[in-house]
Formats: structure tokens, sequence, C-alpha cells
């Protein structure tokens, strides 16, 4: 195991692109200058292509199924891991990925309803290959999710949807949070700055444990 690989999970506004930053920041002031962000969906040239359908849909005539959003998400995951994370995590950069598999299982699986035996099947192969080492859920309610980003000029696929979908996606991150490993929930409710601390204070911990393990 790496030790290198976290990611950050939540509803949309929970403050994910923030605290990537944030994390990033921090890491860099500890003398970790090697860190890699991703954003999911996306990150690679194929990836990025799918980004702009699973975002944004297709043409009217040519609805996207959720089933094919399932999949193209997995496809742009797969890339992902193959070109950019695992190329990364083995010249010991660290890389802090803005959303992961548990945000499948939360929107597709918890939102939309698919076929959980298909998507169980995706995220066991995608965390088989390789599972996060740290995993912050930032846990906000459907409400606050959607004054953060109401203001945003063009809402995506997901930010349209409707307050019993986000209820829906929040109650499985927490379902998850409780039952898979690795996972931090923090209440995103709070200021940024006590979320930037708390992080910061699992930062600092993480930081010891792995230089112990050296
Ligand atoms: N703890 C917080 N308290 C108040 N505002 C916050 C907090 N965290 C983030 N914000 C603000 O909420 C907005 C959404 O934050 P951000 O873009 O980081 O969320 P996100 O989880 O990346 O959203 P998305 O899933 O849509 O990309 C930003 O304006 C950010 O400054
Ligand atoms: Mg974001």
């Amino acid at each position: 195991m790496s030790n290198k690989f976290i990611t950050i999970e939540g509803l949309d506004g929970a403050g994910k692109t923030t605290v990537v930053y944030r994390i990033t920041k921090y890491l860099n002031k500890c003398g970790i200058v090697n860190v890699v962000t991703t954003r999911e969906p996306g990150g690679t040239p194929v990836a990025d292509l799918l980004r702009v359908l699973i975002k944004y849909g297709g043409p009217i005539n040519d609805p996207i199924d959720s089933i094919s959003e399932l999949l193209m998400i997995y496809t742009a995951r797969f890339q992902l891991i193959k070109n950019v994370i695992k190329p990364a995590l083995s010249k010991g950069y660290w890389v802090i990925g803005d959303r992961y598999d548990l945000s499948s299982q939360a929107y597709q699986g918890g939102g939309r309803g698919v076929d959980m035996l298909l998507l169980h099947a995706l995220s066991n192969k995608v965390t088989s290959i390789l599972y996060p080492d740290l995993i912050f859920y930032l846990d906000i309610s459907p409400e606050l999710s959607i004054s953060r980003i109401k203001n945003r000029i063009m809402l995506d696929c997901f930010e349209q949807e409707s307050l019993i979908f986000f209820a829906r996606v929040r109650s499985c991150y927490k379902k998850l949070a409780s039952e898979k490993k690795n996972v931090i929930m923090i209440d995103a409710s709070q200021s940024l700055e006590k979320v930037s601390a708390i992080i910061y204070r699992y930062l600092d911990w993480w930081l010891i444990r792995s230089r112990r393990k050296l």
C-alpha cells in the first residue's frame, strides 16, 4: 500500500474542490511537493470527453441511459487509474482525488437506483485495483448542498436534481461511511476553517504514521 492516495467525497457543494486545494497546500507546507490532484469524472483526454457527456447529457434524440452513464463513469475512472493515478503513486507522488468510487455508489446506486449487481461488479473491480488509503467524506444536508451551488451560472445534470435525489445520495454516503474502511466522516456544515482544521489534524497523524512505516 502506498499510504498516499487520499480521496474526498460528498454532495455537490460539500467543499471537495476547496478541500483538495487546501490539502495540497498543507502537504506542500509540510515539505511534500509531489502532489497530483484529480477530479472525477475526467482527468485524461478520454475521461474528459466522457465528463462532458456524463455531466451535460447526450443530444435530445439520444438521451443517456442510467446504465450507459454508469459505464461511462467507470470507463473514465479506469482510464484515470491506469494512466494517471497508478503512474503517479508508483513514482512516490501523493494523489488527492476530488471524488472516487464512493461517488458512484452514492449517486448512481443511491441516487439513480441502478442495477446493484452491475454497480458492485464494477466497484469491486476498481477497488481491488486501487482503494484509497484515506477517504474524507464531507457530510452536508441536501438543503445546504443546493444553497451552496445555486449561484452557479450553469448547473450540470446532477446539480439540477431534486432535494429527494440528494437525500438518497446522502443517506447512501452515510451508510457507506459507516461500512467501508478508511472513511473519515466530517460535518461539513461547519465553517471552512473548522473543516480544514479537522482535516489537518488527520493529515498530521497520517504523516507521522506513514513516516513510522518507512
Ligand atoms: N465549510 C464551508 N462553509 C461555507 N462555505 C463553504 C464550505 N466549504 C465550501 N464552501 C463554499 O461552497 C461552495 C462550494 O464549494 P466547492 O466548490 O469546494 O464544493 P464541491 O464539493 O467541490 O462542489 P461540486 O461537487 O459541485 O464540485 C464554494 O463557494 C465554497 O467556497
Ligand atoms: Mg468541486
